[in-house]
């Protein structure tokens, strides 16, 4: 099943290195980023988990909880941490989803047979609180990610959820936002007060208000 923008993101129990779980309970009202990788104990896989281990606070201050998936077993993922701890300078204080059967990845479609086996894909799926899908990006196995950039999608998808308002390219956390094209000048004026810029009556920037 291909899952898209808006959708709600399919519910399922499985095992995990900190213990079985649902996703949904584990998840609650906060944001996910839910993200496959192909393999355990393989290079670019490594420095992946090692990253998201280091950076998870700026994930947890934006209340985004990271669980991360393969077609290993929790044993697997246990030893491997041990390598990720030593190579990457920290361990994976997330869960990892063991999913030999292929139950969740088959749910979420991040198996991809032309890519040569029947392992995941590098698929990241943010959620937000609703648990409705807001964000889906699919890698090859070959290209780590850029999770500085998926911090920034959550921020840019933080301020949309928190004003309706839109950010430009390249959009960095302080820059100034964009007044929607569906919200007429009338409305605009009212809801920004301090006034905002019009290049074009399509083309608004506002500062991002809070
Ligand atoms: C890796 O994580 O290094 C990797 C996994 C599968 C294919 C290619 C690279």
């Amino acid at each position: 099943m291909s899952i898209r923008l808006g959708d709600y993101a399919p519910n399922f129990k499985a095992d995990t290195t900190a213990g079985p779980l649902d996703f949904y309970d584990w998840k609650g009202d906060s944001w996910a980023i839910l993200f496959s990788h192909p393999k355990d104990y393989t290079p670019v896989c490594t420095t992946e988990l090692g990253y998201l281990a280091r950076e998870k606070a700026a994930f947890e201050k934006r209340d985004v909880k990271i669980i991360g998936l393969s077609v290993d077993s929790v044993d697997d993922h246990i030893g491997w941490a041990k390598d990720i701890a030593e190579t990457q300078g920290a361990a994976p204080d997330y869960p990892l989803i063991a999913d030999p059967d292929r139950e969740v990845s088959e749910l979420y479609d991040m198996i991809h047979p032309g890519e040569g086996d029947t392992s995941t894909v590098r698929s990241v799926f943010v959620i937000g609180p609703d648990n409705r899908v807001k964000l889906t990006i699919t890698y090859p196995k070959s290209t780590g990610r850029n999770f500085e950039e998926i911090l920034r999608v959550i921020d840019s998808l933080q301020v949309t959820a928190r004003t309706g308002l839109a950010t430009p390219v390249n959009w960095q956390p302080g820059e100034k936002v964009i007044v929607p094209p569906d919200m007429p000048s009338y409305e605009a004026e009212a809801a920004f007060p301090a006034g905002f810029e019009e290049h074009k009556p399509y083309l608004r920037y506002v500062d991002a208000p809070g």
